[in-house]
């Protein structure tokens, strides 16, 4: 499909929604599974894999292979975004007669192999492979088998036919959430190491204990190792697979059981648990308003732009937020393309490019050819037909599109026509033109007025709240609707970009949860706000939680 970031980011939300439709619908399932490789098969459906749904035997079409098939629902929605079926069958979900069965099942156009019996799609997908290659074929075989699943030793032996007949149009990526049906993988059979607590952040906090790898590479495997929620990540390593030859390649992804939903993550409980009715509402929402933390460079040493790439990389942005200055359209300058051109290589974090440029459509191919994953444009320097062009070149080029408005400037009435497929929209809260600069607080109230015009006019993107934003009034953005924030003296200005983002992230995250305390409140009162506080239990959620609930007074 060759869809650009914010679009896979979209569709994987959508499918994630999907999968909550799929398993209360059928009041059975497997969320958990389903929503650790959900930026997985974002990447394989929307990006990489050749395919085409209206002709689902089409011979040349690459392979997807579900091993871990008890994450159907994961694979359905995923589907039915990607135009296989519409997304109404997944009501279906394990009803007599669907197609949409608990376990992928061939009756059903697209999928390739009835999963669910652990340990048996490699071996499978190893016999595509072969086949493939006697054939002389070139697509390719991507298998997605689960760290549960590693307990059967037949994932073994065909992790050493793979390796002796050099199948290097096999790609395998394995879901390393940690948890299997009954507990924590590393207590069951541990892949790493023994987990010693209950606490899972154990594993993550230590890379030296994962084993995984090294197990893989001992039996002649390529593997690489990646965060199995970052988009840019996967697109990575998949880029990095399909160029190796002579030898298979396991993409180790680490990921988290119930990604995207905070009861659900990293909680062996949903494993295979369909959500309820009532708190639906309160997780549509809660998908609905993921968020990213784009610092800015300009903030820190101009003179060493490479060192605060890789202090964003180090510190775990989302985004790195280039802003893009001429001299003309601000009076500072800053940097151009053949500065992002050197950076690119740095890191694969998707670069968020800001033009405050005159006549951006000029300079739009250099900015993509840069290496920009989006790239904004004033609005005060276009006009319908050239931003049109510029609209449609980037999205040709799978580059994202945002458009930028001044404080004083509101959304121009010939933009309404690009508002559904903006990526990203920039609302500046300070003149453009230097950081370190105060919020206008008139931002809050511009933000009212514009929102209702961006839901008439069938906005999807992402509203990027841009200048003077900090710690004291990211979480009123948030509450404005931004879910993109750039920081750049807050965050870049710190000594200790990691933590700055740390603490980005809880103030949000608080917001959040606020967010949707008060939604279950409007919907059913105190007894709906408690049951969705039990939800929470890992960890110290559910007391900060409930905290906010007491606050509130809904309880
Ligand atoms: C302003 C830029 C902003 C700014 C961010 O012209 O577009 O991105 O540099 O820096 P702070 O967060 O310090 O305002
Ligand atoms: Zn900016």
């Amino acid at each position: 499909m060759g869809l650009n970031y914010y679009q896979i980011k979209k569709n994987v939300q959508s499918a994630r929604k999907l999968v909550i439709r799929a398993t209360n619908a059928a009041g059975s399932g497997h969320p958990g599974g389903s929503f650790s490789m959900a930026e997985i098969l974002g990447c394989l459906f929307y990006k990489h894999m050749r395919y085409d749904p209206k002709n689902p035997n089409w011979e040349e079409r690459d392979r997807l292979v579900l091993s871990k098939g008890h994450a159907a629902p994961g694979l359905y929605s995923s589907m039915a975004v990607a135009g296989y079926f519409p997304d109404h069958e997944l009501d279906t979900l394990r009803k007599l007669g669907s197609r949409l069965q608990g376990h992928p099942d061939l009756k059903c156009p697209g999928v390739e192999f009835c999963g669910g019996s652990l340990g048996t799609g490699l071996s499978y997908s190893i016999g595509i492979a072969l086949a493939g290659k006697i054939d002389c074929k070139d697509h390719r075989i991507y298998t997605i088998i689960g760290d549960g699943e590693s307990d059967e030793g037949q994932i073994w032996e065909a992790a050493m036919t793979a390796a002796k007949y050099k199948t290097d149009n096999l790609t395998v990526f394995l879901d390393r959430n940690f948890i299997q049906q009954d507990s924590y993988t590393e207590k069951i059979m541990p892949l790493d190491e023994n987990l010693l607590g209950d606490d899972l952040a154990e594993m993550w906090k230590d890379a030296s204990r994962w084993k995984t790898g090294d197990k893989w590479r001992a039996f002649g495997w390529n593997v690489i190792e990646i965060d199995g929620h970052r988009i840019e990540q996967i697109d990575a390593a998949i880029k990095k697979a399909k160029s190796t030859k002579n030898i298979p390649t396991i993409i180790i992804s680490r990921t988290i059981k119930g990604k995207a939903v905070e009861h659900m993550e990293d909680n062996p409980q949903w494993h295979g648990k369909a959500p309820s009715s009532d708190v639906m509402p309160m997780i549509y929402a809660e998908l609905e308003s993921q968020f990213m933390i784009a610092p800015s460079i300009i903030a820190g040493d101009m003179t060493n732009l490479e060192n605060e790439v890789k202090r964003c990389a180090t510190g775990r942005a989302d985004y790195i937020h280039l802003d893009v200055m001429d001299g003309k359209f601000v009076p500072n300058k800053t940097f151009d393309y053949i500065k992002i051109k050197e950076l690119r290589p740095l890191t694969v974090i998707p670069f968020d490019t800001h033009l405050m440029i005159d006549e951006p459509v000029k300079y739009i191919r250099e900015y993509a050819d840069a290496g920009s994953d989006i790239i904004t444009v004033h609005a005060e320097v276009c006009e319908e037909s050239s931003f049109g062009e510029i609209h449609d070149w980037l999205k040709q080029n799978q580059v994202g599109v945002g458009l930028a408005i001044n404080p004083d400037t509101e959304i121009p009435k010939w933009a309404y026509k690009f508002i559904p497929s903006l990526d990203q929209l920039i609302v500046m809260s300070v003149v453009p033109g230097k950081s370190g600069q105060k919020y206008i607080e008139s931002t809050h109230e511009k933000m009212r007025r514009i929102i209702p015009i961006l839901t008439e006019q069938k906005f999807a993107g992402c509203i990027e709240a841009d200048g003077g934003v900090t710690l004291e009034n990211v979480s009123a953005c948030f509450a404005d609707g931004a879910r993109a924030f750039v920081g750049g003296s807050a965050i870049i200005g710190k000594q200790d970009v990691r933590d700055a983002i740390r603490e980005f992230r809880g103030i949000i995250l608080q917001e959040r949860r606020k967010l949707l305390l008060e939604k279950a409140n409007n919907l059913g009162g105190a007894e709906l706000v408690k049951k969705w506080i039990e939800l929470h239990v890992i960890g110290q959620k559910q007391e900060q939680i409930k905290k906010i609930a007491e606050e509130a007074r809904y309880i």
